[in-house]
């Protein structure tokens, strides 16, 4: 029972500490480490056991650069399509340093903020088969095992879908990787090891997100 209870108590711990890294030391990620994370996704479930994903693991300093270079771009036009359409103030709406908001809009709106990919150490380009229908779920669920495994092994890394949104980029990405047809890239994972610790995002409450019988009607009470 005390076994079962220390499992759990690691399980909270690894998926509790998760967070999305995006400064790295110069410092390797090890053969053994990758292959722990690598195996980790390989375990993950998928619609009829599919298996659909495929993994390009890249450390090649130019081809990071271009990778990095790809989610810029890419994450600038996601922010700059954000900011037009108001989406982005109304998101910092609670965010009342007029200075600080305009430093966040800058460095979402320039791609500043996925172009980090270039200094990742390694980054784990997910891609998968377009033919099997629950691809998009079948990756999303290799991927968060890879986030946790990076985890419990003091590692960080950050999901990156930035590069793989727009059809051109992926095109783009295709071209560098080789990627033939029939295979989509969905997202690029960047691991490293962490320069700093991260602060926690914050999560809405449960009492906001789960619902009894009927949508709407909460299902644990609001805490005091
Ligand atoms: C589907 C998905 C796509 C994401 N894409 C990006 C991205 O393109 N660039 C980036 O910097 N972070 C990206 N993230 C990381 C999120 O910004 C991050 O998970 C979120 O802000 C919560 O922070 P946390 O992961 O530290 O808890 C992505 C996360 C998910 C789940």
């Amino acid at each position: 029972m005390s076994e079962q209870y220390d499992l759990v108590e690691a399980t909270i711990k690894i998926i509790q500490d998760r967070r999305s890294i995006r400064q790295y030391s110069k410092e390797p990620v090890s053969e053994e480490h990758l292959e722990m994370i690598l195996e980790a996704a390989r375990q993950a479930p998928s619609g009829e056991n599919a298996q659909p994903w495929r993994f390009v693991v890249v450390k090649d300093e130019a081809t990071r650069k271009q990778l990095g270079a790809i989610a810029g771009g890419g994450s600038g036009r996601r922010f700059t399509a954000e900011f037009v359409t108001q989406q982005m103030q109304a998101r910092f709406e609670s965010l009342e340093d007029e200075a600080k908001k305009k430093a966040i809009f800058e460095k979402l709106t320039s791609g500043r903020v996925s172009a980090f990919l270039a200094d990742a150490p390694v980054s784990i380009v997910v891609c998968g088969r377009k033919d099997v229908w629950d691809l998009p779920y079948d990756t999303s669920a290799a991927i968060e095992n890879i986030l946790l495994m990076v985890t419990a092994l003091g590692l960080g890394a950050c999901w990156v879908i930035a590069p793989c949104i727009d059809i051109r980029d992926e095109e783009r990405l295709k071209d560098l990787l080789g990627v033939p047809e029939g295979i989509k890239v969905v997202s690029i994972i960047a691991v490293g090891h962490p320069t700093r610790p991260h602060r926690p995002r914050p999560r809405l409450p449960l009492h906001e997100l789960v619902y009894d019988e009927k949508w709407d009607v909460a299902y644990y009470e609001e805490e005091a």
